[in-house]
């Protein structure tokens, strides 16, 4: 394959659905070259067929985030295709809501702190020589309003995504000196295919008001106005920083209004 040293490069990891697959339809008509990582093959396959069809550059990749060295192989795969990384999308991930008690230690407690947080953490670790080679670059991590706001049955996944912004503060303070960005997306409820992993069944019908909830475009357009302008953080949409905000300054109004409309009618007190 010829390498064109114009056109910028994106892996995405995550990119078979949901965000990850509208980003790369979103950067691929943006004139990127996009690395399509997840670990159905097939999917990624038929997504780069669309993406080239379409006049795009595009590489699937098949890799699971949760081992490293398949991690590593992703990122060798990608450098040995297009030479070299321009940004670095830690979009894999997947949320378990259900009471802490009845997590599997294995498939849902492990598998999402080592799929949502230590696969970013040894993502953006094998990217780093490329970059700090070629002094710069940019890695966007996906956290989620989860990342700054902990609810219910979400005691893991907001684990894993607070434990995101913890690594991404740490790493752009480590790296910013070889002009590499680290950016955090932290997008509310999105239009996916997330709540079919999520294993939950509620007694109550609490939800993200319609108006507020995101489709998987609507989060692609805000990774790509972070590649152009990188920033530490993004919360979309915007005014569900007011939530945030207001948890951060009472947190124990957080506490009673959560435990109130949600734990104890679900829990049956
Ligand atoms: N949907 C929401 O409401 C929402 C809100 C805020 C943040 N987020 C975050 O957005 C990200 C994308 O989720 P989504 O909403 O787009 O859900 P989705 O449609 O279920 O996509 C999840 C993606 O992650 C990939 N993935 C999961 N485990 C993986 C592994 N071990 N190795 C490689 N890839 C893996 C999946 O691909 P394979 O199964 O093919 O591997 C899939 O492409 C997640 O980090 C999620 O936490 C979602």
């Amino acid at each position: 394959m010829s390498v064109e040293p114009h056109k910028p490069v994106i892996l995405i990891t995550g990119a078979s659905s949901g965000i990850g697959a509208a980003t790369a339809r979103l950067f691929a008509a943006n004139g990127y070259r996009v690395a399509l990582a997840a670990r159905r093959l097939k999917r990624l396959q038929e997504l780069q067929a669309e993406l080239e069809a379409a006049g795009g550059e595009a590489l699937a990749i098949q890799a699971d985030v949760s081992d490293a060295a398949s991690i590593q192989a992703m990122v060798q795969r990608t450098l040995e295709a297009y030479g070299h990384i321009d940004l670095l999308f830690n979009n894999a991930g997947f949320g378990r809501t259900k009471w802490l008690e009845e997590l599997d230690p294995q498939d849902d407690i492990a598998a999402q702190v080592n799929t949502n947080l230590t696969g970013a953490i040894l993502a953006a670790r094998a990217v780093l020589p490329s970059m700090m080679h070629r002094r710069g670059g940019h890695i966007i991590n996906m956290s989620s309003v989860s990342g700054w706001l902990a609810t219910p049955t979400y005691s893991v996944y907001a684990a894993t995504k607070f434990g995101l912004r913890g690594f991404s503060d740490a790493l752009r303070r480590e790296v910013g000196v070889y002009n590499i960005r680290v950016s955090v997306i932290y997008p509310g409820a999105v239009t996916t295919d997330f709540s079919t992993h999520s294993g939950a069944s509620r007694k109550t019908a609490l939800s993200t008001p319609k108006a507020l909830v995101l489709t998987p475009e609507q989060v692609a357009k805000a990774v790509l106005s972070l590649a152009r302008r990188p920033r530490r953080a993004l919360i979309i949409p915007a005014i569900t920083g007011l939530s945030v905000l207001l948890a951060s300054l009472f947190p124990w109004l957080a506490d009673w209004v959560q435990e109130r409309i949600f734990t104890r009618p679900e829990r049956g007190f």
